[in-house]
């Protein structure tokens, strides 16, 4: 029998979806500039050439398509990338603009060269994603003015500017809205050493005595997600302050988040009770994700964007075109004797099939 209780993500410490207290802690640990901000060395040096390029030309920035797991920098990147060129930024969410008219007031306020922020944006529904079209092409919007038979539509020039969509789930994009970004960078976990770095910037502003050990012991437990390793930080400053000197040290580091149950690699007991449900109620796998959700009484997208990005990059889960497969590293770190053949022999790995 497997328990399938309290399988919540909401409040979970290392979830990385964003709450209302990051929110308010973010804002004060964003890096400003590409220069202040650490990883995504890629992403960077690409950015840094457009964005240059863009200014030279004295024209807005081709639009930004960023995707990639919640939690490694989305938004601070559009701050950035608004930042260097030197223009204001506008935020909302694809189900924040509910009708065509609400993306038309925002689009008719932009000024020359700004950047639109849409997060999740592929939640717009397709009423107002038809708006965007002309929007993104030729910077104007149709208006349809009017009802019945009088009805006219009425094109209103727009200034150029430039759309920053952010994603987790790029491949519910429509192929039509996709084309339209110039510009496509995905996201990728950060190393130990790149959050080390973050946790080490981050306790420098927050003024946290932080040792490097105790920003590594952070660091290794952060599940490659800098939204986590700052929420942490945080929640550990009140062990080091009660239990320790005030200083975050490995051994502080490593107290807090034993009792917080966040084990060696960062896991904690939803991560080990999905491994746990695949390994002891589905013989290791394949299942699919769809049962598995169900099995666990929680919804797919929450598995697949939360929980797996992190599991698969540790190597303990496999996606397979028959369903998630618990690996042997997941059998050996749950302690586990590795049964049968975890991954099968047909099940071409399905790498890509969610990007
Ligand atoms: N804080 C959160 N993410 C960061 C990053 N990538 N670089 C610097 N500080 C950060």
């Amino acid at each position: 029998m497997i328990e399938t209780g309290d399988f919540s993500f909401d409040n979970r410490l290392v979830s990385a979806e964003e709450t209302e207290e990051d929110t308010g802690l973010e804002r004060g640990l964003r890096p400003l500039s590409l220069s202040e901000y650490i990883g995504q060395d890629k992403v960077k040096e690409n950015m840094a050439i457009y964005i240059e390029a863009a200014k030279r030309r004295e024209s807005a920035l081709d639009h930004v398509l960023l995707y990639g797991p919640p939690g490694l920098g989305k938004t601070t990147l559009s701050a950035i990338i608004a930042r260097e060129m030197g223009v204001n930024l506008r935020i909302t969410t694809g189900p924040a603009i509910e009708r065509p008219g609400d993306l038309a007031a925002i689009l008719t306020n932009l000024s020359p060269g700004d950047v639109l922020f849409i997060d999740e944006i592929h939640r717009l529904n397709r009423s107002v994603e038809e708006i965007l079209y002309p929007a993104l092409e030729d910077h104007a919007i149709d208006i349809i003015v009017g009802k019945g038979p009088s009805a006219r539509s009425l094109r209103v020039d727009l200034p150029e500017f430039t759309l920053v969509g952010a994603t987790t789930r790029a491949g519910q994009l429509s192929a039509p809205l996709r084309d339209r970004f110039g510009i496509v960078q995905r996201l990728e976990l950060y190393t130990p050493e790149q959050l080390t770095d973050i946790i080490r910037r981050s306790a420098q502003i927050l003024e946290i005595p932080c040792t490097t050990d105790g920003a590594m012991e952070l660091a290794r437990r952060s599940r490659g997600t800098p939204r986590i390793a700052n929420r942490l930080l945080k929640r550990v400053r009140d062990f080091a302050d009660v239990l320790g000197s005030g200083e975050i040290t490995q051994q502080i580091a490593n107290q807090a988040l034993t009792r917080l149950e966040i084990d060696q690699l960062g896991l904690d007991s939803n991560d080990r009770r999905m491994l746990d449900m695949i390994i002891k109620g589905y013989g290791g796998g394949p299942v699919g994700l769809e049962t598995l959700a169900s099995a666990l009484g929680e919804e797919a997208v929450t598995l697949e964007d939360v929980c797996e990005p992190f599991l698969m990059q540790l190597g303990f889960l496999s996606r397979t075109p028959r369903g998630r497969c618990a690996t042997q590293l997941a059998y050996q770190h749950l302690g586990y004797p590795i049964q049968g053949t975890p991954v099968p022999d047909d099940g071409q790995l399905l790498l890509n099939d969610k990007i």
